[in-house]
């Protein structure tokens, strides 16, 4: 049977991972600064993340939603002390789509309204209700999602002021835009969807699926607007490739039995590797480290006169490449055998593991002056 033939992929097999690396088996080297879209938090094959799972695995693999599994009170407890949001309650699912699916649900059931408004460039997943939420329209025009959304261009007051009213379920943002190219909401920007959100009875979700768990220098993106959503939903990082995602859930917004559900979500596994992923980030100081590594990237990434529009917010980085540099991922992977992401074809999208080292952000910086000396000849 052929895989369905969906995504656009590099001819290139990892088997072997650790920290910042991976090697193909010819033994060959890469360094690894998109983590595979950005699930790496921690770093490949990391010991204490390792052991944890193989230690759980051994006790009891898999289980799922039908009897009290004590490793869900774990996690949700560390998550909301580490996070800020001790008194949210969590619900745990797969996925980034599956996360604002049951988010935007959940403003759906408690505001009694199914409008949304989300935003110019937003990318928000795969499912047909994440995927309405997306600013797409070669996928959303082909087909009924059967969702009323109306896209807006991301921080305009004046827009936003128009658009959300009392027939508004929810406003969903990005902390950071990922997909859309690395774009930030300003802060005030955020404080602003929050009154009026307030005002109107319409709820706000923060999609942190990218630039949540620490990412951004805070743990979560938003927090640098010190405002306080009612939704937030996380995925990739969460549990560094192994697939768990989450719903923060204001407290005013109750469960009743049946509301949500799913088979896999919070299982045994995915929590253990969820709660051995906080406990690095917590003891590897991991945040703090993107900050400075975020910070030190970006200014020497200003120092390249032919990258443009260099931005960043901890390790969630992107630059502009003119129309001449346009081969230079290529390039990185090729012949620095080193990977990085896109945003279209003109931006380079940088999400490393949170753990990156100063060498190998230089190994980097010098390969990248290498391959921007080269392609001018
Ligand atoms: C901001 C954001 N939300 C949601 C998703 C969807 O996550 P998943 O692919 O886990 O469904 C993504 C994936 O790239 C994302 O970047």
């Amino acid at each position: 049977m052929n895989l369905y033939n969906v995504y656009p992929l590099f001819d290139i097999t990892p088997i072997k991972g650790e920290g910042s690396y991976l090697w193909d088996a010819e033994g060959q080297k890469y360094l690894d600064l998109y983590g595979g879209h950005a699930v790496i938090s921690i770093g490949h094959t990391h010991p204490h993340y390792v052991k944890r799972i193989t230690e759980q695995l051994n006790k009891i693999g898999f289980y799922s939603n039908s009897i009290k599994n004590p490793i869900q009170s774990e996690l949700s407890d560390k998550l909301g002390a580490i996070s800020g949001y001790m008194d949210y309650q969590l619900f745990l699912c797969n996925s980034g789509a599956e996360a604002n699916e049951n988010a935007l649900k959940l403003a759906s059931f408690a505001s009694g309204r199914k409008k949304v408004i989300a935003f110019n460039k937003s990318f928000h997943g795969r499912t047909s209700g994440a995927v309405a939420a997306t600013d797409n329209p070669k996928i959303v025009s082909s087909f009924n999602t059967g969702h009323e959304v109306e896209f807006i261009p991301l921080n305009d007051k004046e827009a936003a002021d128009k658009a959300i009213n009392e027939e508004v379920a929810a406003v969903i943002i990005e902390g950071i835009q990922g997909v859309g190219g690395i774009q930030f909401p300003e802060n005030d920007f955020l404080a602003f969807l929050r009154k009026k959100c307030d005002a109107a009875g319409s709820y706000l979700i923060l999609d942190e699926v990218q630039s949540g768990y620490g990412r951004s220098g805070y743990f979560f993106a938003h927090q640098s607007a010190e405002i306080k959503p009612d939704l937030i939903t996380t995925a990739k990082g969460m549990g560094n490739g192994f697939p768990i995602g989450g719903v923060l859930i204001h407290p005013k917004i109750k469960p009743w039995a049946g509301q949500l559900g799913t088979t896999f979500g919070g299982n045994y596994l995915a929590c253990v590797a969820g709660l051995a992923v906080l406990e690095v980030i917590e003891e590897e100081r991991l945040i703090q480290n993107a900050e400075k590594l975020g910070k030190y990237l970006l200014q020497e990434l200003k120092s390249f006169s032919s990258l443009e529009n260099v931005r960043g917010r901890g390790l969630m980085i992107g630059f502009n490449l003119p129309e001449n540099l346009l081969g230079l991922r290529n390039d990185l992977l090729y012949k620095y055998k080193i990977f990085t992401g896109a945003a279209g074809k003109e931006v380079i999208r940088l999400l490393p593991s949170l753990g990156l080292k100063k060498k190998e952000a230089d190994e980097f910086l010098e390969a990248l002056s290498d391959a921007l000396k080269n392609s001018k000849q």
